[in-house]
């Protein structure tokens, strides 16, 4: 822990030289871009050190992920040409690193808070590419910003701490305007982090822990993926396959045991393809975690929603399920309430899983039998949310709108800079704020008065007024995400949604525990709180609409 505080410290003191090189743009009138030189003190820095290791960083675990293409064989004929991350322990105990079987997907790594890790990223793919840990509290040089990409042939290492609770996060690649197509082509991998609290609560663990990673995807007849093969209308849209996969395997089949009792750790690795998971037979849902945490106890759903990037932990209880049964879960129909010009084709012709109709998703087939002990605890995690009353920013949130402007979908009018950040974006160390985040345009697209001293912000009920046009004609739903740290729910507004939209997934969101990403159908919005600790820099937050992070719904946010 020394030793990235006192790099971080380095990287603090950079920071402040190259604050003296912000530049104002006159065309943003208050606003105050800083952009630092494109060599910046990050990577100033990390061509010293981050393609070597620090020696004196004593790594618990110490491995080699390494990106590269390959050919599995995941249909009968002809293999399929995939993008995986492969997993190699150098020091460090073994099983940590666990491979999937038949699958693309990559290996699935178990930490424990308060571990050191070291990962030694080999870039052996034909373009740049860069690993970021989604979720994970990492100082800036770890969490894998698109500036920080290597190039084919290039390493580039991590050294950093787990700080975080006991939950599931993942890990994929973040080059800008390509991480949709690396994801798609199979690069992701769980990242699960367990600590004592959770160790105590004697949750399935083993055989018992089982990953289900749901993702979509479409093949040609010669078995290869194909990918936006809709042009603009799928950038616009997100990218939607026609079948679905569980952890990187066609086959949609779970085989589990009789008489026991599982813990699934789900996670929507989809581009853009987001779910209403509900057993078949009508049982409920038992959800325990959600994103970074386990939630306090244990909570009963009808169906949960799960937006892009979303995890969430289920209890599944098989004690009383005979041999040789079936258990089916399905994604339910839902109203995705995509309107305009190009809603109406949202997903439909050729698509025979468009968004929001019914369809299998998993097979758990109960083909064996046996026994554990592992009890439903009433009580999981116990934590401390934040409190409103510490927020910096309590009754004046600092506002977030996600929406379509001149063809590009923006947040707050504005599009991805490499390294540009706003003053709307810079937040200082060891305070906590509220975050608005809306899924709702102001007035109409291509209205200049948008950016024009925060005018519209003003003007809500001439935008309610307007709602449904907002962005000229086009809405969609939003996966909000944020790097570095995991937020609380405060509320979450509906009175903006529509209600064939709110009735159809009223009852399928979690907001307890510690999140990083929050599912916003059109004109919703949600108040976040959240705090900036341990660490200086400069992060991102997002739609985990990949096809829109990749078209620029991305920006920076920077700690000061
Ligand atoms: Cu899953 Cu920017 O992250
Ligand atoms: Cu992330
Ligand atoms: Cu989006």
């Amino acid at each position: 822990m020394g030793k990235l505080l006192i790099r971080n410290r380095k990287i603090m003191e950079k920071n402040k030289i190259d604050r003296r090189n912000f530049i104002k743009l006159g065309s943003l009138g208050a606003t105050v871009v800083i952009t630092w030189p494109l060599l910046n003190s990050c990577n100033g820095f990390a061509s010293e050190n981050k393609n070597t290791i620090n020696p004196d960083f004593q790594a618990d675990l110490d491995f080699e992920l390494t990106a590269k293409e390959t050919d599995i064989q995941l249909f009968q004929g002809n293999t399929t040409k995939v993008w995986m991350f492969e997993g190699n322990v150098l020091d460090g105990d073994k099983t940590t690193v666990q491979k999937l079987g038949k699958s693309y997907l990559g290996p699935i790594i178990r930490v424990r808070k308060g571990q050191k890790i070291r990962v030694r990223f080999k870039n052996q793919l034909p373009e740049e590419s860069i690993v970021h840990w989604h979720g994970m509290h990492v100082p800036e040089e770890d969490d894998g910003h698109p500036k920080d990409v290597i190039a084919n042939g290039e390493t580039y290492v991590y050294e950093f701490e787990i700080m975080n609770r006991a939950g599931t996060y993942w890990f994929h690649p973040h080059p800008h305007g390509r991480t949709g197509p690396q994801v798609y082509n199979g690069l992701a991998g769980l990242f699960v982090v367990t600590d004592d609290e959770e160790q105590r609560l004697k949750l399935p663990s083993g055989e018992y822990d089982v990953p289900v990673v749901l993702q979509d995807r479409q093949f040609d007849n010669n078995n290869q993926l194909v990918y936006l093969n809709r042009g603009r209308m799928d950038r616009m849209n997100g990218f939607l396959g026609n079948r679905i996969l569980i952890n990187g395997n066609p086959d949609m089949k779970l085989s589990l045991k009789s008489g026991c009792a599982y813990r699934l750790r789900f996670l929507n690795g989809s581009n853009s393809r987001f779910y209403k998971l509900a057993w078949e037979d009508g049982t409920p849902l038992v959800i325990i975690g959600k994103d970074g945490s386990l939630l306090d106890s244990p909570k009963s759903k009808p169906y949960v929603m799960l937006g892009v990037a979303e995890r969430i932990d289920v209890w599944l209880d098989l004690k009383n399920r005979p041999q040789g049964s079936q258990m089916i879960m399905k994604s339910l129909s839902f109203s995705p309430g995509m309107m305009g010009m190009m809603g109406g084709m949202m997903g439909r012709g050729r698509n025979n899983l468009p968004l929001g109709s019914t369809y299998e998703i998993l097979k758990i087939n109960i083909d064996k039998t046996g026994s554990n002990d592992f009890e439903l605890p009433q009580r999981l995690a116990e934590f401390n949310k934040l409190d409103p009353a510490t927020a910096v920013n309590r009754n004046n949130p600092r506002t977030f709108r996600f929406f379509m402007r001149r063809m590009q979908w923006t947040i707050n009018g504005r599009t991805w800079e490499m390294t540009g950040v706003t003053e709307e974006e810079t937040v200082k160390l060891n305070t906590t704020e509220v975050w608005e985040i809306v899924n709702r345009g102001g007035r109409m697209m291509g209205n200049d008065d948008m950016m024009g001293e925060r005018g519209w912000m003003r003007n809500r009920g001439e935008m309610d007024r307007d709602r449904g046009m907002m962005g000229g004609g086009m809405q969609m739903p939003h996966p909000f995400h944020i790097h570095h740290l995991q937020f609380n729910i405060l509320e979450r507004d509906v009175s903006g949604v529509d209600s064939r939209i709110w009735n159809s997934v009223k009852d399928g969101f979690i907001d307890e525990g510690w999140q990083d990403t929050v599912l916003l159908m059109p004109g919703m919005s949600v108040k976040l709180i959240m705090r900036f600790e341990d660490f200086k820099g400069l992060f991102l937050y997002h739609c985990h609409n990949l096809e829109h992070e990749d078209m620029g719904m991305m920006r920076n946010f920077k700690i000061e």
